[in-house]
């Protein structure tokens, strides 16, 4: 078996904090039928600029702060100015977005910011299954949006930017796995990252919980690996979770050394667990970071993490994964 690395890293047994997910805005302007805020009912808001300044202040020097929550971030104009204030900590810097507001204006903003990478999430190449899995703007829209993104990071001169096609594995993000590759290949992208849907928020007979990850293995593994094949081909880095692979070794440690912080300042453990109302530490602007960190109950449930026995862990299906392998480091800066 392979050695598990430096994830485990700490200092007098307090695990270092790598890498910050901050939530701009959770408000959208999509209504994804599979997205936690589709079946929550948390109150809606932005983290102005001062208080993320504020954040930034609170939190430790991280090497990788991600700008993303439950949300749209391009809905916060300040984004472009809290990627520069977080480089300025001496952070590399990625956010998430669904692209629609991406005109060419926001696009150099954005750019120009220092941002090192930016997810882009597009789940189908089909007009049709685009628009009832992201209803809100066009599939065209979006992707004429990403393509001059990625002519402008060209012509630009901001190559050293990572740009990722993100995509959920739905039915039909696996139909259009070799399609988005292709594509990904001729807009010049760096990754496909392609991430288990999380239905545990979903009711039971929601149709978009259908998950190949739920049901057809076979069908995933074989999608997968032709995929794979196609991306190495093209230069593509391709990053698919696993779906039936429950190798101890491969699970995941975002809580050790990642917390998620709320744009009403709420600690949550991780990216796919972000709703304060279901689990949170404390809140950042009525307790020192710190204090959250290391208290009782954040470090009985890394505890339970690094011991593979969270409940709350159980129900995710990116517990574990190719991306959690431990050479893979998951916390590297190009890792989503
Ligand atoms: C919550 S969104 C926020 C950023 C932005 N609004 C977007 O859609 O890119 C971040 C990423 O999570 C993905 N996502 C949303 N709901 C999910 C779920 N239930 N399971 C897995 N990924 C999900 C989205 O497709 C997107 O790539
Ligand atoms: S665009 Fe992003 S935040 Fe908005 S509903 Fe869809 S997945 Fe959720």
């Amino acid at each position: 078996m392979i050695e598990r690395e430096t994830l485990q890293a700490s200092v007098n047994g307090r695990p270092v904090l790598r890498r910050v997910q901050i939530e701009p805005t959770n408000r959208c302007n999509f209504t994804c039928g599979y997205c936690r805020r589709a079946h929550w009912s948390r109150p809606e808001g932005d983290m102005d600029l001062e208080r993320f300044q504020e954040v930034l202040s609170y939190l430790p020097e991280v090497p990788y702060i991600h700008l993303q929550g439950v949300g749209e971030p391009l809905l916060n104009k300040d984004l472009p100015a809290m990627i520069r204030r977080s480089r300025l900590r001496g952070a590399r810097v990625g956010t998430t977005t669904n692209a629609s507001m991406l005109s060419k204006k926001k696009a150099k903003a954005l750019l120009d910011s220092g941002v090192n990478r930016i997810n882009l999430s597009v789940d189908t190449l089909e007009a049709a299954d685009f628009s009832r899995l992201r209803p809100g703007v066009s599939m065209e829209k979006v992707l004429a949006n990403i393509s001059a993104l990625a002519e402008l990071r060209h012509s630009g001169g901001y190559e050293d930017v990572g740009l990722t096609f993100a995509l959920v594995a739905v039915p039909s993000a696996i139909e259009s796995l070799c399609s988005i590759i292709t594509l990904a290949a001729e807009l010049g992208l760096d990754e496909v990252y392609l991430q288990n849907l999380n239905g545990s928020f979903l009711p039971t007979d929601d149709p978009v919980k259908e998950s190949y990850g739920d049901s057809d293995y076979t069908y995933y593994n074989e999608a997968t690996q032709s995929a794979q094949v196609l991306a190495s081909r093209l230069g593509i880095r391709f990053l698919p979770p696993a779906m039936d692979v429950p190798d101890y070794s491969w699970r995941c440690r975002w809580p050790l050394h990642g917390c998620n912080v709320t744009w009403d300042g709420f600690v949550s453990p991780c990216c796919l667990q972000p709703d304060p109302d279901v689990l949170h530490f404390g809140n950042l602007f009525e307790t020192d970071f710190e204090k959250i960190w290391s208290s009782p109950a954040y470090h009985h449930f890394r505890a339970r993490v690094e011991a593979d026995c969270e409940p709350l862990c159980a129900k995710c299906p990116d517990r574990y994964g190719q991306m959690w392998h431990p050479t893979a480091n998951p916390f590297a800066e190009l890792q989503p």
